[in-house]
């Protein structure tokens, strides 16, 4: 048997063995995507093909840790219903046998395009990286092609996660990269047949780029159009925490401006974070059969206190978000929860003004709306919101679920206060506040039999709750 039939025999023994356990823990999503066992990470490989959407994940089947990855294959064709297909990659051969690492996937010739990084570490620990393809008729059976793009001179080993895309007749892909004076950066490769691969040059320098010196490694970038700017998404490490900015491990967030294709040069504005919660990481999106530019994240952050969530004792660790549709409004992108999310309410469970404060009790798989000024939100003892509005400054608390001491991030509006929309899932919880100008996302350890929410409001508030499908 090859050794990628073996491994994939094994994983799915794992997940016959653990699946039972996995879905019991009190904090297993009831509407997100979860691993069936072991350790999630990055969206790969986000797209729609023949109206289906496709999500493939970094996946750990054996342990909830980090490793040789697998691509895990998710499947839908409403965005709530979600199908667990066959195992896409497997880490099986000498390119990638350290890891199927993150990529992305294209539609070319009537065939999904799966590209990849095949991470590989010789038995000193030296790390080599190699671009990779895989190809399927059907979108479920892949077939691996092996390495397309070799590692550049001007880089070192940490090269990977490419995304590629279409641009006026010709396919373009960026790569997270580290220069070899160990800055972060994002390089950019050309091809016009898929088949053979022109470096053009580290985009992310170009121009007298503010962000020549932002951290040591750039990881998933991705490059997309919004109402005819160009954003470059990526998720860069080494930053310095910076007042309300930074807080996490690492970071993800985005600049906007023009790639001139033809000097291979990228014109930006500055770093912006791209949410402000706790636990968000890797990002990727996809344009949509609708034309709807949709992002998916991890919710979980690498080396932060990974391995110390409650969840690894029942065999399972990190989320996704739920996808989000963004909008490029006023130089910034926003962040909207998908029209099709309300076919997961089950039940309308408070409708009408809050007028002073609230305090009930709430499902652990709910949706919150509220319409105008709220100060504090308390969620299941655990979580806090509170808004100044003298700074327009909201405030997301928690206990640290590994030490049980404080710890904030915060986030600035650009206008008062107005709308909050609060997606909460067992233990997970996704906060768009003024029609997604700012989002917090953030796993939540509270204990289950907790379930009172607390809110307090300036004036009257007009609040909203629907108890959401739970764990079908
Ligand atoms: C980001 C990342 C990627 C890499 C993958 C490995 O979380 O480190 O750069 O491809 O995860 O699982």
């Amino acid at each position: 048997m090859s050794l990628d039939k073996e491994l994939r025999k094994q994983a799915y023994e794992a997940v016959e063995r653990e699946t039972i356990k996995v879905q019991e823990d009190t904090f297993f999503p009831g509407f997100h995507l979860a691993p069936p066992t072991g350790l999630l990470n990055d969206p790969n490989g986000w797209i729609q093909w023949k109206g289906i959407y496709h999500l493939f994940f970094q996946w750990m089947p054996f342990k909830t840790g980090h490793g040789a990855k697998f691509w895990g294959h998710f499947s839908s064709e409403n965005l709530t219903d979600w199908t667990l297909e066959p195992i896409a990659l497997t880490p099986g051969d000498w390119y990638d046998k350290n890891g199927c690492y993150s990529g992305s996937a294209i539609i070319d010739d009537n065939k999904m395009k799966l590209f990849y990084t095949g991470n590989v570490k010789d038995e000193h620990g030296q790390r080599e990286s190699y671009q990779c393809l895989a190809e399927s008729a059907d979108g479920i059976t892949f077939t691996k092609k092996g390495v397309q793009v070799e590692l550049p001179e001007v880089y070192t080993p940490h090269f990977r996660d490419p995304k590629v895309w279409k641009h006026g007749g010709r396919w373009y892909m960026v790569i997270g990269a580290q220069t070899k004076d160990e800055k972060g950066a994002v390089a950019l490769l050309e091809s016009t047949d898929l088949t053979e691969w022109t470096n053009r040059g580290t985009i992310s320098h170009a121009n007298h780029s503010p962000l020549t010196n932002f951290g040591y490694m750039w990881e998933c970038p991705d490059v997309f159009q919004l109402d005819g700017k160009e954003i470059l998404l990526f998720s860069p490490q080494g930053l310095e925490a910076d007042g309300i900015q930074f807080n996490n491990t690492y970071q993800s967030g985005y600049v906007i401006g023009e790639l001139d294709y033809e000097a291979a040069s990228f014109d930006h504005g500055t770093f912006k974070e791209i949410d402000h919660g706790f636990e968000f990481y890797a990002p990727q999106t996809t344009e949509d059969e609708k034309g709807r530019r949709i992002l998916f994240g991890w919710m979980g952050v690498p080396d932060q206190q990974e391995f110390e969530q409650p969840t690894i004792q029942n065999g399972w660790v990190h989320q996704m978000t739920l996808p989000r549709e963004l909008r490029l409004v006023d130089g910034c992108l926003h962040q909207l929860p998908l029209p099709e999310m309300k076919d997961l309410r089950t039940e309308k469970t408070y409708d009408g003004p809050v007028k002073d404060r609230y305090a009930g009790f709430i499902a652990r798989t709910v949706e919150v709306q509220l319409k105008g000024r709220v100060k504090r939100l308390e969620l299941f003892g655990n979580m806090t919101l509170t808004y100044e509005p003298d700074k327009r400054l909201l405030t997301l608390e928690r206990p640290n679920y590994a030490n049980g001491k404080p710890e904030a991030r915060s986030s600035i509006l650009s206008a008062d206060l107005y709308s909050l929309q609060l997606y909460i899932d067992h233990s997970s919880l996704e906060i768009f506040a003024n029609d997604g100008e700012s989002v917090f996302t953030s796993r939540m350890f509270a204990k289950p039999e907790n379930h009172s929410l607390y809110v307090e409001v300036d004036g009257s508030v007009e609040m909203s709750i629907w108890t959401l499908k739970n764990k079908t």
